[in-house]
């Protein structure tokens, strides 16, 4: 079925410059870019969106990452959105992450690294509300 999920581009990597390379893979792979945003996040926003890992011991270092610089918030859609984007960016360690995937090519470590994806139909649709209103969604 179609789907659509919930993709960040991350402050490591909009610093480097590589926004279109990461939209390269996606557009490679089939998947269609039908929102697209440029934004400085909050501290509350990143706080609120990673709300899931709260208790994690990187929790606060995530946040500060996430508020670091720019990110791109995008909705991609196509068929299995949802897992082929987890296929292109590849495991959340760069180092585990499969040769051809935006982590092995472009992530710089296993917090700077370069994506987001949403990781269950749920979870798409509570990230994608999170930044986008219906709107702006074009497909
Ligand atoms: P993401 O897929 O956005 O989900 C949570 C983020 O936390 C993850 O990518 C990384 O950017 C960051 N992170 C930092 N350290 C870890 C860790 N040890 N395990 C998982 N995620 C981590």
């Amino acid at each position: 079925a179609i789907e659509h999920t919930l993709s960040i581009i991350k402050p490591d990597a909009t610093r480097r410059n590589m926004t279109a390379r990461i939209n390269a893979k996606f557009e490679e792979a089939g998947l269609r870019i039908v929102a697209q945003k440029r934004v400085q996040l909050t501290r509350a926003q990143a706080e609120a969106f990673y709300s899931a890992h709260q208790a994690r011991p990187f929790f606060g270092g995530l946040v500060q990452f996430m508020t670091s610089g720019p990110v791109v918030v995008q909705v991609l859609a196509g068929e299995n959105a949802i897992a082929k984007n987890r296929d292109i960016m590849g495991a959340t360690d760069p180092k585990k992450a499969a040769p051809g995937t935006i982590r092995a090519e472009f992530a710089e470590d296993i917090e700077a690294n370069s994506v987001h994806g949403s990781d269950s139909p749920e979870a798409a649709a509570q990230e994608i509300a999170f930044f986008f209103a219906g709107t702006e969604i074009v497909g």
